[in-house]
């Protein structure tokens, strides 16, 4: 079967022999039209594969163009280019179809991808309605980047529930984005205005994470000289994260579930309790359920928490979202060592796509960066990607010999797999088969043995 041609419409000669040239070798003939007018006179009297469209153009905009065609032929894949990445664009372009929203300037390997998969879409067995290409920024978060239909419903619901008072529990692997997602959602609350305030549950002093949370009162136990405000009333008005969950102490998750039943906290040492008006965004990169069952987390707070559950997709459940993303740390990695962005060959663009991601979008930022320092030119091809994790896994393997301690074999084991975990401790104290608190405090060792 022969393809009908990809139209390219856009009143820049640039622009549209930018496209041209990143469309060479596609396998599809290509037709321009530099307005909107043209472009659907051509429609008209002709079959297409799919339409890119420049957004912004002087006579009829991209918009116009997505919607006049989407009447004409609602299944046509229509993509989208413009230098206006802003949240508003991106849900218009949405909600009218577009099956793909690219940022100027684009890799020829973006435009490539957006060309396979709108186009795989349209002719495999799936009907899929078009709802890639979404891009979420306001000012105060970073931006989530992602075109997967399961993360972008899941940040619709997010922004849904941000409305609500509602607990949040977040989880899924370690580097997938629950942390961004905590304050996205912050960020859509109607106390954006207010603080938000993060407190990771791993890291609480043992025996002080009581007063950490709710505060204390002077005088409420030795040492607590002066009164202290916990990050409960810190976080008044506003959003309190509380991250590593299911590594909150048993008895403070008591204390918590008051808090979040009754909306009431008490200071330590305090004789009334104080009360609070505080979103609470529980995230965790283990299964609490989990937790629960081996009697580690408290069945009841759980269930308080999990009022409305998000979990977060890996990245190799989202491939999709690879090229996009690596595209995006290029570009934020790229552009502040002087010498332009670089680009991914396709070869590195497909080993990509076959990794397996354990540390998820964190592990693929990291590749990414390294990748430009190790390419000296324009170019990262596959072997920038790893150069060098050969040697460097070579240098910090354990090797068991007569003579080696048991400590220092314990430190290299420990080393090795907070690496290997992207330093993420609760993943990296479940795959030893300790606790956190053991990890943390074996940790605190080795630094005291250092000096
Ligand atoms: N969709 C995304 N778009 C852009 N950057 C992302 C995205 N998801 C994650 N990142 C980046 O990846 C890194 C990890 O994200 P984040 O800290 O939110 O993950 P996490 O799930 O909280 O990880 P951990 O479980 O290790 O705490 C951050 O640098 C973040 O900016
Ligand atoms: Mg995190």
């Amino acid at each position: 079967m022969d393809a009908h041609p990809i139209l390219i419409v856009g009143d820049e000669t640039d622009m549209r022999s930018a496209l041209l040239h990143a469309l060479d070798g596609s396998g599809y003939p290509v037709e321009t039209a530099s307005t909107g007018f043209e472009a659907l006179d051509k429609f008209k009297k002709d079959e297409f594969s799919l339409v890119i469209t420049d957004v912004n153009m002087a006579q009829m905009s991209g918009f116009e163009v997505l919607e006049k065609i989407k009447k004409m032929s609602s299944e046509i894949p229509v993509v989208l280019i413009t230098a206006d990445g802003s949240v508003d664009n991106a849900v218009e372009a949405m909600k009218k179809g577009a099956s793909d929203y690219i940022l100027r300037p684009f890799s020829h390997e973006i435009i490539q991808l957006a060309v396979r998969k709108a186009t795989k879409n349209r002719n495999g067995r799936a009907k899929i309605s078009f709802q890639n290409g979404y891009l979420r920024r306001d000012q105060k978060s970073k931006r989530i980047i992602t075109q997967d239909p399961k993360l972008i419903n899941i940040l619709k619901l997010a922004e849904n529930v941000a409305r609500s008072n509602a607990t949040i529990l977040i989880q899924g692997e370690s580097g997938t984005g629950k942390e961004m997602v905590a304050s996205y959602i912050h960020h859509h609350s109607s106390q954006n205005d207010g603080p938000y305030v993060a407190v990771n549950c791993a890291s609480l002093p043992d025996g002080l994470a009581e007063s950490e949370l709710f505060g204390h009162e002077k005088g409420s136990f030795t040492g607590a000289v002066n009164r202290k405000i916990g990050k409960f009333e810190l976080a008044n008005r506003g959003t309190i994260v509380l991250d590593e969950i299911s590594e909150m102490p048993m008895p403070i998750q008591a204390k918590l579930l008051r808090a979040l039943q009754e909306r009431i906290i008490d200071r330590v040492g305090g004789s009334r309790p104080v009360p609070i008006d505080v979103r609470v965004i529980a995230i965790s990169n283990i299964d609490v359920k989990k937790a629960v069952k081996e009697g580690k987390f408290r069945e009841d707070l759980y269930y308080r928490l999990n009022v409305i559950p998000i979990i977060i997709p890996p990245l190799r459940r989202r491939s999709g979202d690879i090229p996009l993303l690596a595209d995006h740390f290029l570009r934020k990695y790229g552009s502040n060592n002087g010498t332009g962005v670089k680009k991914m060959s396709d070869s590195t663009i497909s080993t990509l796509l076959n990794l397996e991601w354990r540390g998820n979008v964190r592990e693929l930022e990291n590749t990414v960066q390294r990748a430009i320092l190790l390419a000296d030119g324009e170019v990262i091809s596959p072997e920038h990607l790893f150069l060098g994790e050969a040697e460097s896994e070579e240098k910090d393997s354990v090797r068991i010999r007569p003579g080696l301690s048991v400590k220092e074999m314990e430190r290299k084991l420990i080393f090795m797999t907070l690496k290997d975990v992207n330093e993420n401790r609760t993943h990296a104290a479940e795959m030893l088969g300790i606790s956190i608190r053991t990890l943390r405090n074996k940790l605190h060792e080795y630094k005291e043995g250092e000096v």
